[in-house]
């Protein structure tokens, strides 16, 4: 039997280059190796946005069309929406009676998130208790590899601890322990050079067209000591050249000696760059539309996906109750 992978992504827009090369890059080749559930994350989504519900339905559609463009397949993994499958919520409940609220109040990201995020009210009993819901969605499926990134590991850890409390109070031998899978491919910031988000407007998006990359390219930041086209160039400090890194491999050193010689001006580097993103987005662009004009398909995926996650949710939840009452 293949080890099963969980992960989850929760809807909150369309979905940037970030993601393709943090989450989906690793999420795809997964599904060769592994038995792979993956979920769109809705009620994640409700805890922080729930002044915003009406919008988390569009962004569920639009995320199954991305991930679709991208290579996830339906024939290959289970794909649903987590509010199709209501054990979720029933394993959270189960749960939440065995964490102890101190492990919840000193989660690194809880904290951060209250200090940061000043436009939503965070401060409910349901945003507390995030990390207990991304338990409940991993170990409902018993996974034990969990592709994420890195902000993400206080939270596993969180689920890893939740599963051994079961085990002990419970005194069953019911859960393994969850592993992370780790992206290799560096964080890629924002074009203005902050953190990309979908809050900052600062993202290539996976559905953008040429003209819509290209001008985004062009508001990067490039070496500020290089004036003129003369002056040689500092590659690690341009934000273009860490997107270069990142797509083109093996022939970054030619992209690094034209600058360092001041061969290139940043203008024809970044449209270069451009070219380049928008080659490999071609495929997922042309995929996606064609998911697009096919709504009724993608319904359905999501339709058979969470019967197929329901069915071993309550697999799973018969045998939960059968351990603890
Ligand atoms: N918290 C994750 C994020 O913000 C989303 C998520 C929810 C998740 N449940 C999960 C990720 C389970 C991995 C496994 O990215
Ligand atoms: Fe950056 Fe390219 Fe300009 Fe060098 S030439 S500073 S890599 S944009």
């Amino acid at each position: 039997m293949k080890p099963v992978v969980f992960s989850g992504m929760r809807p909150t827009g369309k979905l940037h280059l970030g993601h393709l090369v943090g989450a989906l890059k690793n999420w795809v080749p997964l599904q060769d190796t592994h038995s792979c559930v993956y979920s769109i994350v809705d009620w994640h989504a409700l805890m922080g946005e729930y002044e915003q519900s009406k919008a988390i339905t569009s962004n569920v559609y639009e995320m199954a069309l991305d991930w679709l463009a991208c290579g996830l397949d339906p024939d290959k993994s289970v794909i649903f929406v987590q509010s199709d499958v209501p054990e979720h919520l029933e394993l959270q409940m189960v749960f939440s009676c065995i964490t102890p609220l101190g492990w919840l109040e000193r989660n690194p990201t809880y904290k951060e998130q209250l200090r940061e995020i000043k436009t939503r009210d965070l401060q409910t009993y349901g945003f507390l208790g995030y990390p207990v819901l991304q338990a409940a969605d991993i170990l409902l499926y018993r996974a034990t590899a969990v592709p994420i990134g890195e902000d993400q590991l206080p939270h596993l850890e969180l689920s890893r601890e939740i599963g051994r409390r079961f085990n002990f109070i419970f005194k069953a031998d019911f859960f393994a322990d969850c592993n992370p899978i780790l992206t290799e491919t560096p964080r890629l910031l924002g074009f203005d050079g902050r953190k990309m988000s979908k809050s900052y407007q600062n993202a290539i998006n996976l559905s953008d067209t040429p003209e819509e990359i290209r001008k985004k390219v062009m508001q990067m930041i490039t070496d500020p000591s290089r004036i003129k086209l003369t002056d040689p160039g500092h590659p690690d400090v341009c934000q273009v050249f860490s997107y270069y890194k990142v797509f083109i491999g093996d022939k970054i050193k030619e992209v690094e000696t034209c600058c360092t010689g001041a061969k290139i001006g940043c203008t024809e580097c970044k449209r270069n760059l451009a070219n380049i993103l928008t080659e490999k987005l071609a495929p997922i662009r042309e995929a996606r539309a064609a998911w697009a004009a096919k709504p009724k398909n993608v319904k359905d995926i999501l339709d058979s996906g969470a019967q197929k996650a329901r069915a071993l949710a309550q697999e799973t939840m018969r045998q939960i109750r059968a351990i603890i009452f």
